[in-house]
């Protein structure tokens, strides 16, 4: 399972209202052939319910059609044109395991937010970590990671500049 995320400069995903406001600004271009290359391995996706609630309240289309998604949460889902939402609550393992199956070969992105990953971090199952660092500090925020079962070892696998003064890292999780 990949987390692949962007963070502020100081480790979080959004601000103190769950923004992306700082993120945005940064537009889309500079990152568009990254994510596509990461986009065309995933096979299966994984999300918490706030992260839904933002990309639903976008009013944008579905961005994800086709993948299967996997959405922890204690509430009834909304119905999203083009989605394939399937709900679980309570039981990361049993995600991890459904969404592992269904992606196959491919990978599973885990998009967010820092609540659910942490909880797959946790259960050893987030394989890779792949973080857009953008140049912005917010003092405040969703924190990027904030696993609960002591710290977790990563290796450097790769990074990208941006021009834009962003750096995508690239880490696998170190078993040694
Ligand atoms: N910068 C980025 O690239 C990026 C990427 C993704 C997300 N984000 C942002 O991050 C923010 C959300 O992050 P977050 O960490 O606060 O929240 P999150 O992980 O998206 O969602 C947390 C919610 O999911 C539900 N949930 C989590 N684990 C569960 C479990 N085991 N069983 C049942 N329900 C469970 C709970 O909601 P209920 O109990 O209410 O159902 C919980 O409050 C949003 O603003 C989003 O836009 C940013």
């Amino acid at each position: 399972m990949q987390y692949y995320v962007a963070q502020s400069l100081d480790g979080y995903i959004a601000d103190d209202r769950d923004g992306l406001d700082w993120l945005l600004s940064f537009g889309f271009e500079a990152f568009q052939a990254s994510y596509d290359r990461f986009f065309a391995g995933v096979g299966a996706i994984v999300m918490g319910a706030a992260t839904l609630r933002f990309l639903t309240a976008s009013g944008e289309p579905w961005p994800y059609p086709d993948l299967p998604t996997w959405v922890l949460t204690h509430r009834p889902l909304p119905v999203i044109e083009g989605a394939d939402l399937r709900p679980v609550a309570d039981d990361p393992a049993r995600v991890a395991a459904e969404a592992r199956a269904a992606a196959g070969d491919r990978a599973v992105w885990v998009v967010g937010g820092g609540a659910t990953a942490a909880q797959f971090a946790d259960l050893g199952e987030l394989d890779e970590l792949l973080v857009t660092v953008m140049p912005v500090t917010l003092g405040r925020g969703a924190r990027l990671l904030p696993t609960t079962g002591g710290p977790l070892a990563w290796r450097l696998e790769g990074s990208t500049v941006f021009e834009n003064g962003a750096v995508e890292l690239r880490y696998s999780r170190a078993t040694d």
